[in-house]
């Protein structure tokens, strides 16, 4: 839970490669811009090998090492295990560590299958009853700009929502000779760019929207169907190895029709082969009497248009998200000085920390994480089915 006079949170992260790297910078800087309720401790950082591990962690600002994730959660000085690996192994390790009584941040998506995703829901809930938290990382909520948008949304800003348009989209697959990386094998990743990436904008477009995907109807597409074996770099950026191929078992785009709770039809599209897009999310929402888009690629701006004005002079207008009336933005810096990615990692940390101290359930929750599992379950039906209207089980 947290030290035995509750005031350290000691922190063990589970691998240190790209969201290693990133959670490192968030769990680091958290508590030097936010007022935590617990003294944050970066206890413990496992990667298997050791000394490449020792090395990530005197440069990421880890005190000390594991190999084993096992070590990890055995440990008295461990209060929360920090999840960054890849599917295939976020349902074992969160489940040892919930049980055994650590909070867990665990990457998204939740895990590779709605079976598993639906055993850690169950095992976060019984863990809960004893003080125990959870959270999944769909750290896009965190961007400022997104948060501002959900709450205009909830205010009524744009009324009632009709359309709902989201994007994510990626280039780094697009050459034929990339390697067959983890996040190419159904195995170890779930699917392709659909939980890889579809999985955030269906997090997103739900949270700002406040409503729930019932039903989609699918594409999926695996445009390079084999892919030489990767060399030793296996990251976003990996290179090939010895000329041997393997076979792709995931999709390299998704693209789905939805309807959402709430009345509104949206439109989805996720995939890594958009060639010039390296990280673009763009999402927009219509409703009776507005509208609002949000761009990653400027992340600190939403735009917003106010149906109810003059349209004479009516327009959207750009809203720098940068005000300290603005979410998360009273701790940082004066209006006009921009955040950037990685503080979504920062505002994670912070909102966790705090429902930690102040003994609550953060969000999204695994119940969200199940939630958006069946969305991608539902889509991966629907594409099987020659894109019949597929419903996404209810929770
Ligand atoms: N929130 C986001 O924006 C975002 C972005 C990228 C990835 N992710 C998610 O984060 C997770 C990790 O992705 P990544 O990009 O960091 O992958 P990565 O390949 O860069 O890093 C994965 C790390 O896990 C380690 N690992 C794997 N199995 C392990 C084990 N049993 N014990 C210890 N370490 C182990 C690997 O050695 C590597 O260090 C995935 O679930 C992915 O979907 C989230």
């Amino acid at each position: 839970m947290s030290s035995p006079d509750g005031s350290v949170l000691g922190i063990g992260m589970i691998g240190y490669a790209f969201m290693g790297a990133a959670h490192s910078h968030a769990w680091r800087n958290a508590a030097r811009v936010f007022d935590l309720p617990l003294d944050v401790r970066m206890a413990v950082l496992c990667g298997r090998n050791r000394e490449a591990a020792a090395a990530a962690a005197a440069q990421l600002g880890w005190e000390s090492v594991e190999t084993d994730w096992k070590a990890v959660v055995e440990r008295d000085d461990v209060h929360l295990v920090d999840i960054c690996t890849p599917g295939s192994s976020h349902g074992e390790i969160a489940t040892a560590a919930l049980t055994a009584g650590k909070h867990v941040l665990c990457e998204k998506p939740l895990a590779n299958t709605v079976a598993e995703a639906r055993s850690m829901a169950e095992v976060a809930r019984a863990a809960r009853a004893s003080g125990v938290r959870s959270m999944v990382g769909f750290n896009y909520r965190r961007v400022p700009a997104v948060t501002f948008a959900r709450q205009l949304v909830a205010d009524g800003r744009v009324g009632e929502i009709r359309h709902v348009r989201a994007q994510y989209l990626q280039d780094w697959i697009v050459d034929p000779e990339f390697p067959l990386v983890w996040r190419l094998k159904a195995d170890e990743a779930g699917s392709g760019a659909l939980g890889d990436i579809g999985a955030h904008i269906v997090d997103l477009t739900q949270y700002v929207t406040g409503q729930r995907i019932t039903g989609v109807n699918a594409v999926l597409e695996t445009f390079v169907r084999e892919r030489p074996l990767p060399g030793a770099s296996a990251g976003l950026s990996a290179s090939g190895g010895s000329g041997e191929k393997g076979e792709v078992t995931v999709d390299d785009a998704a693209l789905f029709l939805g309807r959402l709770d709430g009345g509104a039809v949206a439109t989805y599209e996720a995939t890594r082969f958009a060639t010039g897009r390296k990280n673009s999310i763009r999402v927009e929402v219509n409703g009776s009497a507005g509208s609002i888009a949000f761009d990653l690629e400027r992340l600190n701006e939403l735009e917003f248009l106010d149906g109810t004005e003059d349209a004479a002079t009516q327009g959207f207008r750009r809203i720098l998200v940068t005000e300290p009336t603005h979410p998360y933005l009273a701790a940082w810096w004066p209006p006009g000085h921009t955040l950037g990615w990685a503080e979504t990692f920062t505002h994670e940390v912070k909102d966790l920390v705090e429902a930690v101290g102040a003994g609550q359930d953060p969000a999204p929750s695994f119940e969200d994480g199940l939630q958006v599992q069946l969305v991608l379950d539902a889509v991966q039906r629907s594409a099987a089915d020659r894109g019949c209207w597929t419903e996404v089980e209810a929770l």
